[in-house]
């Protein structure tokens, strides 16, 4: 009798925790291929500034800033900060021979000589933007931009109604232990933050390539010390009645980490802020009748509810398993846990959608347990 009533509270859980995202994806997917209901201006080129904040970068600086120079985009127009916290392994060496070697670029190399993590090094850049800047990019030292990214932010940015826009990301490591997760994920994952664009705006951003409008993030006196360094500004910039977009040609690649461990801590760190960003904004979603409102709400509910749900569910069956163990064989419950190993077995989307619940789940533990997280080690087999 406990072991049924076990099993029907776990059915239900698990058919909301699926029905919800699979009802809200074939709702986004009308979106997907609509064209966007904004003003596109090809030929827009704003006075641009770049921050790439560095902790020990040491392997990727020069190879950054040459992808820089490439961008298609005019030299004149391009301020380049370098916000550097007391990295220890020749970082800034690199970069100053790298500018003494380009004099005709404009670069501003900021020295901290304490790490007090990535928020604050982009506040201290902020403060050195120049008044004439129009776009601030930010972007970490450790990927690659197609050469068109700069001129293709440009264009939409030339909205007056949008205030944010952000790459989507294609994993640079084709093969290799969790390179078919990453793959997965990201196609999974440009789909539905490109058709939420489309609708309205996006609450996900991404560090490789974040493109805002400076008048907007100077309303925002900031990046916030709370949520994720990326992310937060970029939904606050929606909340405040602005656009917030990801857009399907902006290119970034990224670098995929080449073992296991490095990757699911990367992936678990990534997480915590996620988490932490959806706990402060679901604080803020009530204050604002933009149509992104429901949008925010959605991903809130997807972010911090629903994979309790799996969770829940899980345990329940396997409650449901341990309190008749002797009729293990004839319950619902063992058979319904056995699919479920099955499918994640074969079935790659399957996996992918269960693994990121369960990262999801071990963001949220690591968020309740250490707060904000503001430092972290940069993983090295990422950078080779
Ligand atoms: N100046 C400065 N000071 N830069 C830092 C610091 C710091 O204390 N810590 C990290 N950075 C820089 C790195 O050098 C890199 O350019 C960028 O911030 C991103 O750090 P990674 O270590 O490469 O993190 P990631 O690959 O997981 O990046 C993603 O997640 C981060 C949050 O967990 C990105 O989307 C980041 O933008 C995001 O900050
Ligand atoms: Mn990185």
């Amino acid at each position: 009798m406990l072991s049924m009533l076990l099993e029907v509270v776990a059915l239900v859980l698990g058919l909301v925790h699926f029905a919800v995202p699979l009802a809200y994806f074939v709702y986004l997917k009308s979106y997907a291929t609509r064209a966007w209901n904004s003003r596109v201006d090809e030929s827009y080129r704003p006075e641009t500034t770049i921050i790439v904040p560095t902790y020990n970068e040491a392997r990727t600086i020069e190879q950054r800033l040459e992808d820089i120079v490439r961008q298609d985009f005019p030299k004149e127009k391009l301020e380049l900060i370098l916000v550097d916290s007391a990295s220890c392994d020749g970082t800034l060496d690199i970069a100053e021979r790298w500018i003494k070697r380009h004099p005709r670029m404009n670069v501003k190399v900021i020295r901290e000589n304490q790490r007090r993590g990535k928020v604050y090094a982009l506040n201290n850049a902020l403060s050195k933007v120049s008044e004439r800047t129009q776009m601030v990019v930010v972007t970490d030292a450790d990927c690659i931009w197609r050469k068109d990214a700069l001129r293709n932010a440009a264009k939409y940015l030339a909205d007056p109604t949008i205030g944010a826009v952000t790459c989507s990301i294609y994993p640079v490591r084709e093969n290799g232990l969790g390179a078919s997760f990453d793959k997965k994920y990201r196609d999974f994952n440009n789909m539905v933050r490109i058709a939420e664009s489309k609708s309205w705006s996006t609450p996900i951003a991404h560090g490789p390539f974040v493109s805002y409008k400076r008048t907007c993030l100077a309303k925002l006196g900031g990046i916030q010390d709370k949520g994720a360094d990326d992310s937060t500004p970029f939904t606050l910039i929606a909340l405040n009645g602005y656009r917030s977009i990801q857009a399907p040609d902006i290119y970034v690649y990224e670098m995929v980490p080449r073992d296991l461990k490095s990757s699911l801590a990367r992936r678990l760190r990534r997480a915590h802020h996620l988490i932490s960003h959806f706990a402060k904004m679901a604080k803020r979603v009530g204050s604002t009748s933009s149509p992104f409102k429901r949008i925010l709400g959605v991903e809130i509910y997807l972010h911090l509810v629903n994979p309790l749900l799996l969770l829940t569910a899980i345990i329940l069956l396997v409650s449901g398993i341990v309190v008749d163990l002797t009729h293990a064989l004839s319950l619902p419950s063992f058979w319904t846990l056995m699919l479920g190993g099955i499918l994640f077995v074969v079935h790659r989307t399957f996996r992918t959608w269960i693994l990121t619940q369960f990262l999801l789940i071990g963001g949220g533990i690591s968020y309740l347990l250490k707060g904000e997280l503001h430092i972290w080690e940069p993983i090295r087999t990422a950078r080779e």
